[in-house]
């Protein structure tokens, strides 16, 4: 099965549960700032996962509908507007949106280029004319420079031993998370009873590292330009050792 696939569930909620509503919040008034103008009549969260941005934005009057892949995150986003649906065949109408924002690396999973940039096909079609986007990436600069390759950290009740690599010939940064909970590998409750009793449960998460070029080519094949590439949600230009690549654009009319 395909990774993305296995790993957003309630393990990623754990282990990810820093990446939180305070974060949202600033994501959202970044959204508010840069995005600004006319107000938008429909705005897509893509891969919304658990709702943390459809609620930070419809709390700022945007009109905010999530999609994602996993059910498991998407019944978190109780009370909000949402449904399942793969990013590559989005479930809506052409002209829908007139934005679409897709927050933390949501971008890049799947193992062929062309069906990445079927995704930026499906933005373009979901966006009305003259609609915005905002695709937030890790900096493939920093991040292959920085790679812890192995580490253990605790949390969410669970210790992980954490592998991360580059595959150059992917040009693919993977991570490789092995789970065991205090009590060891067979107390792990969502662990499968075969795997629980044999192994503690392994996840992968393999994600194409972007340099910026390439996604501004992607993104103007399928039709939409890049007004202005981004380093981190404070606003700042994109540098070659900022933390994110944030990359907001417009559908032309
Ligand atoms: C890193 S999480 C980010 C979630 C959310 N944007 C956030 O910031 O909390 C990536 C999300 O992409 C979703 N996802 C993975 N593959 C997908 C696909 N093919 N179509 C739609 N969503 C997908 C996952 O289920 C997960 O919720």
């Amino acid at each position: 099965m395909a990774w993305y696939k296995e790993w957003f569930g309630q393990e990623y909620l754990e282990l990810y549960a820093h990446r939180d509503e305070r974060e949202a919040e600033r994501h959202a008034e970044f959204v508010r700032g840069v995005l600004g103008g006319e107000h938008p009549r429909a705005v897509l969260d893509l891969a919304c996962g658990a709702g943390r941005h459809t609620e930070k934005l419809r709390g700022r009057g945007f009109r905010t509908f999530g999609v994602d892949l996993s059910v498991t995150l998407l019944v978190q986003a109780r009370g909000l507007p949402r449904t399942a649906g793969d990013m590559c065949c989005l479930p809506f109408r052409d002209l829908t949106f007139d934005w679409v924002l897709n927050f933390f690396t949501s971008f890049g999973y799947f193992e062929s280029e062309r069906q990445n940039f079927r995704v930026l096909e499906e933005i373009e079609r979901v966006l009305a004319p003259g609609g915005r986007f905002l695709i937030d990436l890790f900096n493939r600069e920093q991040v292959v420079a920085n790679l812890v390759t192995r580490e253990t950290q605790e949390r969410g009740g669970f210790r992980v031993e954490i592998e991360r690599w580059f595959d150059e010939a992917t040009e693919r940064v993977n991570k490789r998370m092995r789970l065991e909970s205090a009590a060891g590998p067979a107390a792990v409750p969502t662990a499968p009873a075969s795997k629980a009793t044999e192994a503690a449960p392994t996840f992968l998460e393999s994600v194409r590292a972007y340099r910026p070029e390439e996604v501004t080519i992607g993104l103007k094949w399928a039709g939409l330009e890049v007004d202005a590439l981004y380093g981190n949600f404070e606003r700042e230009s994109f540098q070659s050792d900022s933390e994110r690549l944030i990359l907001v654009g417009h559908k032309p009319s």
